[in-house]
């Protein structure tokens, strides 16, 4: 692809992202994840917009036609726990800190659906978005992409390779 057509892609990306996701990305509640890390340095607020870009431009790439409202909505809201599981039960809301990996996907359905009208596919993509730790596997495509997309970014997130923080800058939020 070439430079220019990559600026075009990452526009169509970044616009997408941001009309699909506005009520969650302008809600205060959201933006408390910015005070909770992730990986490395990295808060589960700029992650949950590195997941729904990656997923957007996976969609795009694989010509998956997915929903891409739900797609976003679901990205951004699939670690909307909203504590920081570093912090080893002394944290609000971390019921089982040994095991955050399993029940994480649990409340942060539970917080979304409290703040958020959810569809069926974006309920899907919270409660699945770990598989196979969840066993059961995603119901429909939106789901795969997003639990592909959050694998490719905390891998890279982990090592320290992806520049999240930069990208999740890109939304300028008023
Ligand atoms: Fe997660
Ligand atoms: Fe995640």
């Amino acid at each position: 692809m070439n430079l220019e057509k990559r600026i075009e892609n990452h526009k169509k990306i970044k616009a997408s992202l941001r009309k699909h996701g506005e009520a969650i990305l302008s809600s205060h509640t959201f933006r408390k994840s910015h005070g909770f890390i992730q990986h490395g340095d990295m808060s589960v607020y700029e992650h949950s917009i590195n997941v729904a870009e990656r997923a957007l431009r996976i969609n795009r790439f694989l010509n998956a036609k997915c929903n891409e409202r739900e797609l976003v909505r679901g990205a951004l809201l699939h670690d909307y726990f909203l504590y920081d599981w570093h912090k080893d039960g002394k944290d609000k809301g971390n019921v089982h800190p040994k095991l955050h990996g399993f029940f994480h996907p649990g409340t942060a359905l539970k917080n979304a659906s409290r703040d958020f009208i959810l569809t069926p596919r974006e309920k899907d993509i919270i409660k699945k978005h770990m598989w196979p730790l969840t066993i059961v596997p995603p119901l429909c495509r939106e789901a795969w992409i997003v639990t592909l997309a959050d694998k490719y970014c905390s891998t890279m997130e982990t090592f320290g390779i992806h520049k999240a923080k930069v990208k999740a800058h890109y939304i300028d939020l008023p």
